[in-house]
């Protein structure tokens, strides 16, 4: 199991103050030390967290995996294009949210996302779709020529107890679904240390991202060892 830490809140931490501290790049090195098997940034249109230098400077410095984490626009496929992470992973994305809400309406914007896929594909940039785990998205994914998926884990997080297996179950169903076509497929959002460990066993998923809850624990043991901790859980998994 591949582990991708995500550092859109130390940006967050910065541009609350407007100043040049914290760094996401010093962040991403000392994950990258502790274990961490790959870095995500989510660059956002409005750039309320991640700014265009930060994508800049972790492509030079990232010595793992770089996930870069973005809209289906034209914008972004062309900054995507010139920077080339190594996984750009495609989500939704409303002004107004707190944060990612759902996977990507791939029906709805089919023709968007197709086009994105197409153009990142062809820059060969493998392209990664962030999708709500049925099997019926799975598909989409699957004829829009994604060769990966994320699926959303935020459904699995905030269920009840009594309705966790449940969404376990549609999380292993998408998986399959997924590996049976083909695709690699990573899970994440709202993962946090008491819950990761049923999504981490699921067959078929080979990579987490992961980024509120380890960087709200680095506040008190620091990024280390929050990394460090994760890590192990995932591995024991
Ligand atoms: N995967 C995707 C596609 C996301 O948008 C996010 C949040 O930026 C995550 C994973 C990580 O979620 P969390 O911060 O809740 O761990």
């Amino acid at each position: 199991m591949k582990l991708h830490i995500n550092i859109d809140h130390i940006a967050t931490l910065r541009q609350a103050r407007g100043t040049r501290y914290p760094d996401p790049v010093w962040a991403a090195a000392i994950a990258e030390l502790a274990g961490a098997d790959g870095i995500t940034v989510h660059l956002r249109e409005d750039r309320r967290h991640i700014q265009d230098r930060d994508v800049e400077l972790l492509r030079k410095t990232v010595r793992t995996v770089l996930n870069l984490e973005m809209a289906a626009t034209e914008e972004m496929v062309a900054i995507a294009r010139r920077l080339r992470p190594d996984i750009v992973t495609l989500v939704p994305e409303k002004r107004a949210e707190r944060t990612t809400e759902g996977g990507l309406d791939l029906e709805g914007r089919r023709s968007s996302i197709g086009r994105s896929v197409e153009e990142l594909s062809g820059a060969g940039i493998p392209v990664s779709l962030f999708i709500d785990p049925t099997v019926e998205a799975v598909r989409v994914a699957h004829e829009l020529h994604a060769p990966r998926i994320e699926l959303h884990t935020g459904y699995y997080c905030d269920a009840a107890t009594g309705d966790q297996f449940g969404e376990l179950d549609r999380l292993a169903a998408a998986s399959r679904e997924g590996r049976s076509r083909g695709l690699h497929v990573a899970a994440g959002h709202g993962l946090d240390y008491p819950n990761v460990v049923p999504v981490a066993a699921l067959e078929g998923i080979t990579e987490l991202n992961i980024g509120h809850a380890v960087i709200a624990r680095a506040v008190f043991v620091g990024i280390d060892r929050a990394v460090r901790d994760m890590a192990a859980l995932v591995g024991k998994a």
